[in-house]
């Protein structure tokens, strides 16, 4: 989904989640309040939304981390790491520390970072500065992808109406699917390529600069801005005991309206595509936590909540927080291979495995889908897709394998029928799981 199509579906289509009397009397929207105060980076129209910050004195480092910790936030990033101890290890180690806002948002579905950054930029620059506070920190960047030049219009309009207590900069990263990964993102801000770096060092130790660098998804700031103002109870309100909050979720396929939605943490799978207009077909399948995530069979929908524990079991996570409702008139087995094709093309190349793994077995379920894969392709994909996790500097292997695989286990009717004759009658349809312009000619 582009952040074009975002700008038409996302914000409108939210609108039932945000009004809905159920929402908000469980007290949302908390992040996308603003939404509807129409501010889109006016200072005063953020702090008729939201209220101000809390002076450092009032909120100093260490009572802001304690707070974050009880707050039981994690990373909305996708790895869900807890915030709290990654901001202690910045704090611990040595050297001037910097904190970098990652808005890149690589993953090709999720639209949640560029409306935060478009819409919503005051909450992120708070968020930040907080981060920085917290650690200490008098330098911060904000990264976000080449294409999404209205986060930088948006941020500095936002940026001219402020005065922060730390040097802003805004660093524009590349447009692959690894840019956002957080080495590979220190890797560019540092000058190098979009790589990911084998670890340790990890940024917390030795980042931009060589310096302690705290890495945190714009999302993450944007709550952390809620938090210091309301506190950890109020944060809490929401979700369960293991994932309190809220949290976006971009919601894309075969549902009424399309877009970003803010949700309680570990809601139904059902309260979601209902927020999102409810399905519009019968599904053929579900794909949960986007292109690193996991295929699961529409009849799941009834039993699943999106907790963490709920999903485990059906071996999925959010991750970024993206869900794709499948249309049962698309073929899972040509969007499958789509996507794989082009994650095994946005490998960084540099790690024997990754490279050669991901690559046979992108051209191995082009051959099924083809009709034309040796008989041996299934057991070659499973043993692939086993041994592949884990394989590399990042977790680009893993995420593509888990992809594969449950799709292999999801649709196995389907890709045993490839296998034996060859393209279905959907297979031209048109595609539902989308990847940047910019790939098409790799992929
Ligand atoms: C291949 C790959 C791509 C990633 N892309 C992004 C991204 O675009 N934006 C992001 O915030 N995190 C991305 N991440 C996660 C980051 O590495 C990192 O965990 C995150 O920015 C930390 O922020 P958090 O603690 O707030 O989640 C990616 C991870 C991987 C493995
Ligand atoms: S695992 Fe793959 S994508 Fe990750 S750094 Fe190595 S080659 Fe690059």
């Amino acid at each position: 989904m582009s952040f074009e199509r975002d700008l038409l579906a996302g914000p409108a289509a939210a609108a039932p989640a945000l009004t809905s009397a159920a929402a908000s009397a469980r007290g949302l929207p908390r992040l996308l309040r603003g939404l509807s105060f129409g501010i889109a980076g006016d200072l005063d129209g953020h702090l008729e939304a939201y209220g101000p910050l809390p002076a450092p004195r009032e909120l100093g480092a260490r009572t802001l981390i304690k707070l974050v910790e009880h707050s039981g936030l994690c990373g909305r990033g996708g790895a869900a790491f807890p915030t709290a101890t990654k901001m202690r290890a910045v704090r611990a180690a040595r050297g001037r520390p910097i904190v970098v806002a990652n808005g890149c948002e690589s993953e090709p579905i999720s639209a949640k970072d560029a409306l935060l950054l478009h819409e919503l930029p005051h909450l992120v620059l708070d968020g930040a500065t907080l981060a920085a506070r917290a650690v200490g920190a008098d330098e911060l960047i904000i990264a976000f992808e080449e294409s999404n030049s209205t986060a930088r219009r948006s941020l500095e309009y936002a940026l001219a109406q402020r005065r922060d207590p730390v040097r802003v900069e805004l660093f524009v990263a590349g447009e692959r699917f690894l840019s956002g990964q957080e080495t590979a993102l220190v890797s560019q801000i540092n000058g190098g390529p979009p790589k990911p770096t084998f670890t340790p060092p990890r940024p917390t130790d030795r980042g931009v600069r060589r310096r302690p660098t705290l890495i945190h998804n714009v999302e993450t700031l944007a709550h952390l801005a809620l938090i210091a103002r309301h506190g950890a109870e109020w944060f809490r309100a929401l979700g369960t005991e293991a994932e309190p909050g809220s949290r976006l979720v971009t919601v894309a396929g075969a549902v009424g309206a399309p877009g970003v939605y803010e949700i309680e943490c570990a809601t139904s799978l059902r309260t979601l595509l209902g927020a999102a207009g409810g399905t519009t077909a019968e599904l053929g399948g579900l794909l949960i936590g986007g292109y690193f995530g996991s295929w699961l069979p529409a009849g799941a929908i009834g039993a699943l909540d999106l907790s963490r524990a709920s999903l485990a079991r059906h071996g999925a996570a959010l991750g970024c927080g993206v869900l794709v409702a499948l249309p049962a008139s698309s073929c899972p087995v040509a969007e499958t291979v789509r996507i794989a094709i082009y994650l095994a093309t946005e490998t960084a190349g540099q790690c024997g495995p990754c490279v050669h793994g991901t690559a046979a077995i992108a051209r191995t379920l082009h051959g099924i889908a083809e009709g034309k894969a040796p008989r041996n392709a299934f057991a070659d994909l499973r043993r692939w897709t086993a041994e592949l996790p884990g394989r590399g500097a990042c977790h680009h292997p893993s995420g593509l394998a888990r992809f594969v695989s449950t799709a292999l286990s999801t649709f196995a009717e389907q890709f045993d029928d490839h296998a034996r004759h060859g393209p279905c009658r959907r297979c031209d349809g048109e595609p539902v799981l989308e990847f940047p312009a910019s790939a098409l000619a790799l992929a």
